[in-house]
């Protein structure tokens, strides 16, 4: 079928053997025990297993009609929400939103950057503005700020009946204080299931809702989840490709690959890598072990980053994640003069290019030392997007079982936090 996703292997000899996958098989298969069966470390927080086949149309419709109006109704709309709250629904506009050129989507909470903040909203201060404020906990400090605030501005432009229409609060059924604040004055909410961890959260209002007022097909997201869930469900590893790349990633591990890069040959996909780093890191750095997840935008930083790739130390691997279908929007023109001598490309297109640099980088990283694998979706579309999301989740809770860790916690994000509730003079 043209849009399955592909895990292309060839440049693994001499770092991963037929014998090495057979010798890890057994724990593929104690991972694959875990999460079929529901019993291992973490098991309360399998709900992004099936979202993708469980969502229901009525929450489908609801994602729609509010974000109709808010697009409707707002100039721009700022999206509130940090990690597992922000880097998803950011992914999926940055790569599908036909917005992303006319720039009604802002984001603030994702940082603690003053500056940033006060040029969105001088930026914004004549514009109808809408709101989501997403936070399962309800109190994570960034978007807790800049909610604060991007509300104060609000309610210098509106009354309270006229602010109650752009606002909308993703968070908790019932706890935290996000929850509280929306019912006492009004908002409208959407859930964020208890059974879904932040960095899994993408296929829930988390990222469709955001990706919906950017103009994005939330219904293909999920039918392309949906399509991937359905390819994951085998324990072979010639058939499923997030065990396969499992597998692959902790062979590599084991034999001192400490470092992954993932690396796009699409800028639009650059926030998959970041929606990737934490999913990765999250879920597997902890216990004193983990892969530490790196991305890279190619071709731009083969001109920085790829010097140590090619030729630095040797503690590294290489996902590559492209499409398989080429743009045919930017063809090379012919040129009369040929002074920059680029006439052998007149007719080719940009993206011909691109591919050919991708197939080389492939070729002379692995000679470097690089061993690298290419994940290859069909296309840079909302079913293909889908199916990648997907496709990762199911490779990360296999990995990180492998790897021996509860892939579902993150208990050490607390760590800086109580230094600087500490700094800061919160009260207990
Ligand atoms: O994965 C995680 O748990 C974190 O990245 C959270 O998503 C992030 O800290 C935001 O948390 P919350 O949604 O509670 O505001």
């Amino acid at each position: 079928m043209s849009n399955k996703l592909i895990l292309d292997t060839g440049y693994l000899d001499g770092f991963v053997s037929g014998k090495d996958l057979e010798g890890i098989f057994s724990e593929v298969e104690k991972a694959h025990s875990f999460l079929e069966e529901r019993n291992g470390p973490g098991k309360e927080f399998l709900g992004w297993m099936d979202l993708p086949a469980d969502i229901d149309e009525g929450l489908i419709k609801k994602m729609e009609e509010t974000s109709a109006r808010l697009d409707r109704e707002s100039d721009a709309i700022i999206i509130i929400g940090i990690g597992g709250s922000y880097l998803g629904a950011r992914a999926v506009i940055e790569a599908l939103s036909p917005h992303l050129v006319n720039r009604k989507i802002f984001f603030a909470g994702c940082d603690l950057s003053c500056d940033r903040l006060a040029d969105m909203l001088d930026t914004l201060k004549d514009k109808d503005i809408s709101v989501n404020v997403i936070s399962k906990s309800g109190t994570t400090t960034e978007p807790a700020i800049a909610f604060r605030i991007v509300e104060d501005f609000l309610k210098k432009k509106y009354d309270a009946d006229k602010l109650k229409r752009r606002v909308v609060c993703t968070t908790d059924r019932e706890r935290g204080a996000l929850k509280a604040m929306a019912d006492k004055k009004g908002y409208e909410t959407f859930v964020i299931p208890d059974d879904v961890g932040g960095r899994f959260s993408v296929l829930t209002p988390v990222g469709l809702l955001p990706g919906a007022c950017a103009g994005v097909d939330i219904r293909g997201l999920i039918a392309g989840a949906k399509d991937q869930r359905e390819r994951s469900v085998s324990l072979d590893i010639d058939e499923n490709m997030s065990y396969r790349y499992a597998a692959i990633r902790n062979i590599l591990y084991r034999k001192g690959k400490r470092i992954e890069v993932l690396s796009n040959f699409d800028g639009r996909l650059r926030y998959v890598g970041q929606w990737w780093k934490q999913l990765f890191a999250e879920s597997e750095g902890k216990d004193g072990r983990g892969i530490f997840p790196a991305s890279c935008d190619f071709t731009t930083d083969l001109h920085s980053m790829g010097q140590l790739i090619q030729q630095g130390e040797r503690n590294l691997f290489e996902t590559f994640l492209v499409t398989a279908k080429e743009s045919e929007r930017c063809p090379i023109p012919r040129c009369d003069e040929d002074l920059d001598s680029l006439n052998y490309l007149a007719g080719k297109q940009v993206d011909h290019v691109n591919r050919k640099a991708c197939e080389a980088t492939a070729e002379a990283h692995f000679e470097g030392g690089v061993p690298n694998v290419t994940v290859r979706i069909d296309e840079r579309s909302a079913f293909c997007l889908g199916q990648l999301f997907y496709f990762f989740e199911k490779a990360v809770a296999a990995s990180g079982y492998m790897l021996g860790v509860n892939p579902f916690d993150q208990p050490g994000v607390e760590a800086y936090k109580r230094k600087m509730f500490r700094l800061l003079g919160k009260p207990l």
